[in-house]
């Protein structure tokens, strides 16, 4: 595991950037598996002002995202086919047509895990994905669990994940309670994992699920298993490692 200390998130999301505008050069028509939550949003704008300098070109590419909610729509400004669509694919020259989010509409959450398994698979695989990291440790929305999870699932989002994203919606009822999200055998399946972590809340689920026991309890402890994982980081989400 490589570990990359930034002075705060500015740096953090440059850096992020670089090694993910570095993968889109090393092989332009890769596979990018994608994350969302407001630990890459600056990842997206630095990738965003290199595609607009001419430094980097999208068109090939492919993205599969992490996760959706259950319930919302592509036009709900809470789900995260919106969020991606507004924050990097409506800025880039990438095909939307080869963008895909798990269909949060899909009221069948069976078909809907099995649809978003077929549809990773047809990529032939992530060639790197980008991951945040919940407070609980969720990596997706990969909440605790005795097991770990291995293929696209619906999840029963936890209080804990409920309450840190009711900063996005008016109310805490109106949050979805439930997800649809890859399994970590599909995430732990990408050829390179890139983890950006900012800010002291983080610090904690920091030391545990990179430096702590290997458990579902904590999903992203997984991690430490694979063999290609950068976790790029400002100086407060790393302060509780020596
Ligand atoms: C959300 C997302 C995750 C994200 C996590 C952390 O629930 N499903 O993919 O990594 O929360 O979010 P943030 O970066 O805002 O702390």
């Amino acid at each position: 595991m490589r570990i990359i200390k930034t002075k705060d998130y500015a740096r953090m999301s440059s850096a992020a950037a670089n090694i993910i505008a570095a993968q889109i050069t090393l092989k332009p028509n890769c596979v990018l598996g994608l994350a969302t939550g407001s630990s890459p949003v600056g990842t997206y704008k630095e990738l965003v002002a290199k595609y607009e300098n001419g430094d980097l070109d999208f068109s090939q590419v492919t993205s599969v995202n992490l996760d959706e909610y259950k319930g919302l729509s592509p036009e709900n400004d809470q789900s995260y086919r919106y969020f991606m669509n507004t924050n990097l694919f409506n800025h880039v020259n990438i095909d939307k047509a080869k963008t895909s989010v798990p269909d949060g509409l899909e009221a069948d959450s069976d078909k809907a895990c099995r649809d978003y398994d077929e549809i990773v698979a047809k990529t032939g695989g992530v060639d790197l994905q980008l991951l945040g990291l919940g407070h609980n440790g969720h990596i997706g929305f990969n909440e605790p669990c005795d097991h770990f999870e291995k293929g696209t699932h619906c999840v029963n989002l936890t209080q804990s994940t409920i309450d840190a994203n009711t900063r996005f919606f008016e109310n805490a009822d109106m949050v979805p309670k439930q997800a649809y999200t890859m399994g970590i055998q599909t995430i732990m399946s990408a050829k390179k994992i890139l983890v950006v972590v900012s800010g002291a809340d983080k610090a904690d689920i920091v030391q545990k699920a990179f430096f702590g026991p290997i458990t579902p309890m904590v999903p992203a402890s997984i991690l430490q298993l694979h063999p290609d994982v950068t976790v790029v980081g400002d100086a407060a989400a790393f302060s509780k490692i020596s």
